[in-house]
């Protein structure tokens, strides 16, 4: 085995210092659920079958934002559509775990479970990880867990995440070594990683996977946590979700690996929302079709502020206000030379008729500030019957929270800078990556 290679030893040490932490840069795998990497894989499904279900779980996620009031953690954790394996403790106890731009803390289900959802992999145990230690209160990383109330200065800090869809996770805060497998093929060790050992976890999780790893903006993401070696940034490229490559894996970048620049890359401010700290909260200033140039209307955002879309990796649709919506889908629809057709899934509004995959579309660019972003067909329409496809955009009639989903983003390399303050996006084929 290659020896581990530990970031926040280097960066310690005088020799090393800065310019490492500049530098340094990792790529572990990104694996899309339905690939056949995924062990949530269906080979009994077809291709429609799992793009109606994405979209299914697409709405769930949604619906689960808008109703929820929890600044914590507002996610329907379910909705997750990318996986990433990590390993925590000593020895590296390997886990598979749902990657969310959506969420916070990285938990993982922990013996001894008094109430755990059924797992097909073995849990973690941390009686066997030289490195583990629970958080006590009087740690400042008590914090991290968002719940001081119940807790006195001799007492271990526990945490509580209440998802959005009523799910739940609930254990010990801790800290461990948490290990990735980089892409070439020397293993990431980050000691003393903060993460939350769930001692009674239940809800909507999948068997197949052992917990989240947040990748949201909280102190106690992934993200957030690797800040002193990546300098904030990570990165990934996503595949058309109709593409049949999605079989294999995608790249999620951090740190050096993860910059976004030259030809064709532009970047948007990330504004800071009170209610949904964990959010990367945009500002979507106009949609344009063609020539007509759609404003994104005044509406009163629960993001607060200047900002009024969240990026999520975890929704698969893209979410805007109503109007905008209607203004955007009839222009589309007066200017794709298709005739329109019902979505056999019943769950967008516009959809065409055709059998070819080589249609024309109008040029769409989604304006965020100071950032145009142009979309192609894959961004725009998904196929969901042999003769039907379907503009992969919703609107919500309480409109509170818009989303620019996953599809939206997929063949661009899409850049997270969370100490400047930037999301970037420059278009990419993500199959060749
Ligand atoms: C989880 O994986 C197992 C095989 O490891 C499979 O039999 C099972 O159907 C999967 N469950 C779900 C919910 O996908
Ligand atoms: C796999 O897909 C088939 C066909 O949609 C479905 O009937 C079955 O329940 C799925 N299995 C799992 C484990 O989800
Ligand atoms: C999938 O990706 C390949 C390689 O980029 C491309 O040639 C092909 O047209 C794509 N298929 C679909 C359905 O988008």
């Amino acid at each position: 085995m290659a020896p581990i290679f530990s970031i926040l030893f280097l960066i310690s040490t005088a020799v090393f210092s800065a310019t490492t932490a500049r530098d340094y840069g990792f790529t572990v795998e990104l694996i899309h659920r339905d690939s056949t990497k995924s062990p949530m894989y269906n080979s009994s499904e077809t291709h429609y079958d799992r793009i109606a279900n994405a979209l299914r779980r697409s709405i769930n996620r949604n619906k689960a934002v808008l109703t929820s009031d929890t600044a914590e953690a507002p996610i329907y954790n379910n909705g997750g559509e990318y996986l990433v394996e990590i390993s925590i403790g000593t020895p590296p106890f390997s886990i598979l775990a749902v990657a969310d731009t959506g969420s916070d803390v990285i938990w993982t289900q922990c013996e001894p479970c008094s109430n755990c959802y059924q797992q097909s992999a073995p849990m973690f145990d941390p009686s066997k990880s030289a490195t583990y230690k629970n958080v006590p209160c009087s740690s400042p990383v008590c914090s991290y867990s968002g719940d001081g109330s119940s807790c006195s200065d001799d007492s271990e800090c526990l945490y509580s995440i209440a998802y959005g869809d009523k799910s739940h996770s609930d254990g010990n805060l801790a800290v461990d070594t948490v290990t990735m497998q980089s892409t070439s093929g020397r293993p990431v060790a980050f000691p003393r990683t903060v993460i939350g050992c769930g001692h009674d976890n239940a809800g909507t999780f999948n068997a197949n996977v052992s917990g989240i790893v947040g990748l949201g903006r909280g102190p106690a993401s992934l993200v957030t946590q690797l800040g002193p070696a990546t300098g904030g940034k990570f990165s990934y490229c996503l595949m058309p979700i109709g593409n049949a490559s999605m079989e294999d894996s995608t790249k999620l970048n951090f740190g050096s690996n993860a910059d976004v620049s030259g030809s064709g890359a532009v970047s948007t401010p990330i504004y800071t929302s009170d209610q949904y700290k964990t959010f990367y909260s945009l500002k979507l200033e106009a949609v344009s079709v063609g020539d007509n140039k759609f404003d994104f209307p005044e509406v009163s955002s629960k993001l607060g502020g200047e900002a009024n879309i969240i990026i999520d990796s975890g929704t698969t649709l893209t979410y805007l206000p109503s109007d905008l919506m209607s203004n955007f889908g009839s222009a589309i629809a007066d200017s794709i030379n298709l005739p329109r057709a019902e979505d056999p899934s019943q769950f967008l509004d516009y959809c065409f008729s055709t059998t070819t995959d080589d249609y024309e579309v109008p040029s769409v660019t989604m304006h965020f500030e100071g950032a145009d972003v142009p979309l192609q067909r894959e961004n725009m329409f998904i196929r969901l019957s042999e003769d039907t496809i379907c503009l992969a955009f919703g609107a919500f009639s309480d409109d509170n929270i818009f989303i620019y989903g996953n599809i939206a983003q997929s063949n661009f390399l899409v850049g997270y800078d969370i100490k400047n303050l930037a999301v970037s996006f420059q278009p990419a084929d993500c199959n060749a990556m």
